[in-house]
């Protein structure tokens, strides 16, 4: 007899991964492969994270530590929060699975906007929960105004997902916007439906008008904050994320999760990385330069953009080179350069390109233009 597994199980769109640079030198026969497809750090990892999991090698025969005390008190300090607010996850990723399946039951909701960050409705579909997306406003942005519609219109709506800024968009909603979306929300059935605030870039940003999290965490009831250490810090490898909870909910998140979710060199590493303060402003400097330095390049190229408050640039590879984002990003292989597509996003006219160290950057340039100048001989762009 067939086994019979759930629809949503059956009809899942798997999470799609960039390239891995070890696949792309034995399928194009390369030696050197840079990748910008995962927005990772370019630096590397935060050497004191590196330094600390030397040390903690030598204990990994014990099991971690199944609280994460040490690294729950350090990011206690760090956000100003209570102890027991803090929740450690897989990555964040592991939080935002871990808050679904706190919240939701099979046949309940969640809201999110085209464009969103893809690990949301995928958590989400695993267990049971459709995502009701909403469109993006002409500019790409989230729009919070037909987020509010849907959310008002479904009773069985639990969760709200808004990644700010968002990846693979690259665009954030400001202050003026999202607190009284926040406020609204709040007043929905008796303050039931729970807005996951996702910052994974708050390092990055730039605008003044982003706010902070933590403030809002504090004004509002049902609203979590998530962070990670993949990006800035360096350790995407390590995957380790984190969430701050109102302490009732964090107790039952608690419950959910399994024990030994954060490795001891997890544990280790993401404590020593939050107190390398060198390598951040290193890595946020390096950002801030590749960015603008990429930005005038792709001018001069004719190639638009969406303006980014992360580690990556969204481009119109469709404008930009004439081809689709698949396109440009097959060519870049083959030149030893992976970038990632997003037609999964419904986006296939585009491809991001994280920002890279200055000779990265130089690369992925240098593999763009001729691409592009490829396309324009034989016509493409005509
Ligand atoms: C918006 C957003 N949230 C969360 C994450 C996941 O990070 P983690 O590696 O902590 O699971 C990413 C990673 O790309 C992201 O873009």
């Amino acid at each position: 007899m067939a086994i019979q597994y759930p629809r949503y199980i059956e009809e899942l769109k798997p999470y799609i991964a960039g390239k891995p640079i070890e696949e792309t030198q034995r399928e194009y026969g390369l030696k050197k492969v840079i990748k910008l497809a995962s927005n990772e750090n370019p630096l590397g990892p935060s050497p004191r994270a590196v330094k600390a999991m030397k040390a903690g090698m030598k204990e990994v025969q014990l099991y971690p530590d199944a609280s994460g005390f040490h690294l729950r008190q350090a990011l206690a300090k760090l956000e100003k929060a209570n102890f027991d607010e803090i929740v450690l996850g897989n990555g964040s990723n592991e939080v935002i699975e871990l808050l679904i399946r706190t919240f939701c039951i099979p046949g309940d909701f969640m809201v999110a906007s085209d464009g969103v960050f893809a690990a949301y409705p995928i958590s989400a579909r695993i267990q049971g929960v459709d995502t009701i997306f909403t469109r993006m406003t002409q500019d790409f942005r989230f729009d919070l105004k037909a987020m509010l519609e849907a959310i008002k219109k479904n009773e069985r709506v639990k969760l709200v997902a808004l990644p700010n800024p968002n990846n693979p968009t690259g665009a954030y909603v400001n202050e003026e916007e999202l607190i009284p979306f926040l406020k609204a929300v709040e007043k929905i059935r008796n303050g039931t439906v729970h807005v996951i605030l996702d910052y994974a870039y708050w390092e990055y940003v730039i605008a003044k008008d982003l706010p902070d999290p933590m403030v809002l965490f504090r004004k509002f009831s049902n609203v979590s904050v998530l962070k990670t250490f993949s990006k800035i810090y360096g350790l995407g490898g390590l995957r380790v994320g984190y969430g701050v909870l109102h302490s009732e909910l964090a107790k039952y998140v608690q419950k959910v999760r399994m024990p030994f979710n954060v490795s001891n060199l997890g544990l280790v590493g993401a404590e020593a990385a939050l107190l390398d303060h060198a390598f951040v402003k290193k890595s946020l400097q390096i950002n801030r330069k590749g960015m603008v330095f990429m930005q005038k390049a792709y001018d001069q190229m004719k190639v638009p953009y969406l303006p980014s408050q992360g580690n990556f640039l969204l481009i119109n590879a469709r404008q930009g080179f004439g081809m689709s984002g698949m396109e440009v990003f097959q060519e870049c292989l083959k030149l030893g350069v992976i970038f990632r597509p997003v037609a999964n996003y419904g986006m296939p006219d585009w491809l991001r390109v994280t920002i890279g160290t200055p000779a990265q950057n130089a690369v992925a340039l240098k593999a763009l233009k001729t691409v592009q100048k490829r396309n324009l001989a034989i016509g493409g762009l005509a």
